[in-house]
């Protein structure tokens, strides 16, 4: 058997599409224009092509973008000035700030500074403990695409049992407690898991998300079982430069049911559900009702 691919990039394209439609809409009926506000610091190359492409798919959606980019020794202060003053700015629905920051910049002191209201990576602490406890929050990015992804693939996730290989606060265990929020039974393993290819075979829905290029081959699959790889690894193979996943595609493309390719699979979700956050953050803050299958 050969597994169905879930497309990303055509399930982002029309995540966007109804981000853009509910934007257009918020101004019609209300006046009212979401805006996204990044703030970056240093010249870090990788960053600095996710901010162009965040600026980019912000503005095409009808979305206001607000692009701060700061000298690399920016000081602490300085940056917790800024990120009040996006805290109280009425045009900032949501705040973004890139990491990784240089050294000198405590992170988490930085994402704990933004209000949880306008945290659309939901990282900050209030933002984690709310998913914990099954409360309204924002939700990761990158999680929330895979959520999406599932939902439209199987309809009802209940009573699925799920695997996720990884325990990160951004993907592994956000993940979870969504899996969990849908009623899958739900088991986090890592790369210190005993056995780890025999946990995996017993998930219907395996996420992998360990960060170890191709470490989830074929044989830790479920016949049929949907595959979710977070994973984005620059390798070199064959003298050239390849981008590959956690997943071993060539061999569990063969047993699983469904799963996601690299490139092409959960990363265009991430910016689409950034937009999504952004237009849930805007609804919240004016008392409006969230839209429909954008949020968790
Ligand atoms: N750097 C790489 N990915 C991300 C992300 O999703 N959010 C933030 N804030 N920084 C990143």
């Amino acid at each position: 058997m050969t597994a169905t691919v879930i497309d990303g990039k055509v399930f982002a394209a029309k995540v966007r599409a109804q981000v853009q439609a509910h934007v257009t809409k918020l101004k019609a009926d209300h006046g009212i224009q979401p805006g996204l506000a990044v703030v970056l610091v240093g010249e870090d190359p990788a960053s600095q092509v996710y901010v162009r492409n965040k600026h980019a798919s912000t503005v095409e959606v009808g979305m206001a973008s607000f692009e701060h980019r700061l000298p690399v020794d920016t000081s602490e202060p300085d940056l917790l000035a800024l990120v009040k003053s996006l805290n109280s700015d009425p045009k900032v629905n949501a705040i973004l700030v890139q990491l990784p920051l240089p050294a000198h910049l405590n992170s988490e002191l930085i994402i704990n500074t933004i209000d949880p209201t306008k945290d659309v990576d939901g990282f900050h602490i209030s933002n984690v403990g709310l998913l914990g406890t099954g409360q309204k929050s924002m939700v990761p990015c990158t999680p929330l695409g895979c959520l999406m992804m599932l939902r439209d693939h199987h309809g009802s996730l209940a009573g699925l049992n799920a695997v996720v290989v990884g325990r990160s606060s951004i993907v592994g265990k956000p993940m979870a407690q969504l899996l969990l929020g849908d009623s899958c039974t739900v088991t986090i393993a890592h790369s210190r898991t005993k056995d780890l290819a025999a946990v995996c075979r017993g998930a219907d829905i395996l996420v992998a998300a360990v960060g170890r290029p191709e470490m989830i081959t074929g044989d830790f699959v479920k016949p049929g079982a949907t595959v979710i790889d977070v994973g984005i690894n620059r390798i070199e193979r064959d003298g050239k430069n390849k981008l590959v996943g956690d997943v071993h595609y060539a061999s569990a493309v063969e047993v699983a049911g469904a799963i996601t390719p690299v490139p092409g699979g959960v990363g265009p979700m991430t910016i689409a559900c950034l937009l999504a956050n952004a237009l849930t953050a805007c609804c919240r803050a004016n008392g409006l009702p969230e839209p429909e299958g954008l949020t968790a």
